[in-house]
């Protein structure tokens, strides 16, 4: 879809993936990009640069995705819609009623608003390489089996069942609509959460450092992940957009293989600690090893990461040092 003069709806805007996206989105001749989020993740922070131009407006009556009605009116007028607001792994672990209502309920409420506001050509929705499970063959292409045995990774093969389903039965007819789901790799980058329950393993790592604390590795360290920054994720988000592809599901990753214990090494260099990593029994690991094939989509979306691990690392580090006291992590309503 060609983007000029267009309104986009980022539901999930204010949160880490959604707000990247919103800051690159500026970059675009957009007209109106309209904020859906209920903040119990997002922060207003994330928002801060963003908000200062005109055609960014955070919706007004508040942004329940759990409130069909609020969606509906939410889309009146949208031409295309991001859809990032999800309940993360380890929270649909603890709390999967929760994740059923807000993964699958609130896709199925997007779902209904959009087949309600015709005018919606297009929809971008966040899936997961959490669809995948452990990897059979490597590096994962898109047709490798969805082997997920987590609830988190259930509600994303169900929604893009559900994506799928809607896209056929309006195929055709005056509600139809182009859908595109993107399964992220292991994503890392500025404002990440990096307090509370449910933070992710560059932030642990980083925790430990900054509390003198050498860095834990559970098992062996080669558990291997494709980490792919949020800014990539961003340019992914937005070439999938603009994209003239409909009904597919893409990578978003950089298709390079960093085990455990090479992050661990490479933060230590950064950060130029002297700390030695111990090893501790390994607990509850959901997947060992994934690393996504980039192939597909820079061949059918442009899609091809731009941001080094490294450079990234240090950018987040950078950030994580700068906003200490800005960041609060907030642990979702739901609790
Ligand atoms: N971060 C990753 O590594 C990663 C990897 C694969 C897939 N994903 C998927 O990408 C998407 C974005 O991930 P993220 O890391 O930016 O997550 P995030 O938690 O930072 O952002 C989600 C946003 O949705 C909002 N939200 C949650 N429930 C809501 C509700 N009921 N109504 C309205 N808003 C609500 C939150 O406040 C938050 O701002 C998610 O769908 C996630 O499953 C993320």
């Amino acid at each position: 879809m060609e983007l000029k003069n267009k309104k986009l709806l980022v539901i999930g805007g204010a949160g880490f993936i959604g707000s990247h996206t919103v800051d690159e989105l500026l970059k675009e001749p957009v007209s109106e990009i309209r904020i859906f989020d209920n903040f119990t993740r997002g922060r207003k922070n994330n928002l801060k640069s963003a908000i200062q131009d005109s055609r960014v407006k955070v919706f007004a009556h508040g942004g329940e995705l759990l409130h069909p009605e609020l969606v509906k009116s939410a889309l009146e007028g949208i031409d295309g819609v991001f859809h990032f607001a999800a309940l993360w792994l380890l929270h649909c672990w603890d709390y999967p009623r929760s994740a059923f209502e807000v993964n699958c309920g609130g896709l199925f409420n997007v779902l209904e608003a959009i087949v309600d506001n015709p005018d919606v050509q297009r929809l971008v929705w966040s899936s997961s390489a959490s669809v995948y499970g452990d990897a059979v063959t490597e590096p994962m292409q898109e047709s490798h089996p969805l082997n997920n045995t987590n609830f988190y990774g259930a509600t994303k093969v169900a929604g893009e069942q559900f994506c799928r389903a809607y896209y056929y039965r309006y195929l055709n007819t005056p509600q139809e609509f182009d859908f595109v789901g993107l399964r992220y790799m292991n994503v890392y980058g500025a404002r990440q959460d990096y307090k509370g329950a449910y933070i992710a393993v560059i932030m642990k790592i980083l925790d430990r450092l900054e509390k003198g604390l050498p860095p834990v590795i559970y098992g062996d360290g080669s558990q291997a992940y494709d980490f792919v920054n949020v800014v990539d994720c961003a340019r992914a988000n937005i070439a999938a957009m603009k994209a003239n592809v409909a009904d597919e599901f893409y990578n978003v990753g950089t298709g390079i293989k960093t085990t455990i214990k090479e992050l661990v090494d490479l933060i230590l260099e950064i950060t130029e600690s002297d700390l030695t990593p111990i090893f501790e029994p390994s607990g509850q690991t959901f997947v060992k090893n994934r690393i996504g094939c980039p192939v597909k989509a820079e061949r059918e979306i442009g899609y091809k990461h731009s941001v080094q691990l490294r450079d990234g690392l240090k950018d987040l580090i950078k950030w994580r040092n700068n906003h200490k006291s800005e960041v609060i992590h907030r642990r979702n309503a739901a609790e």
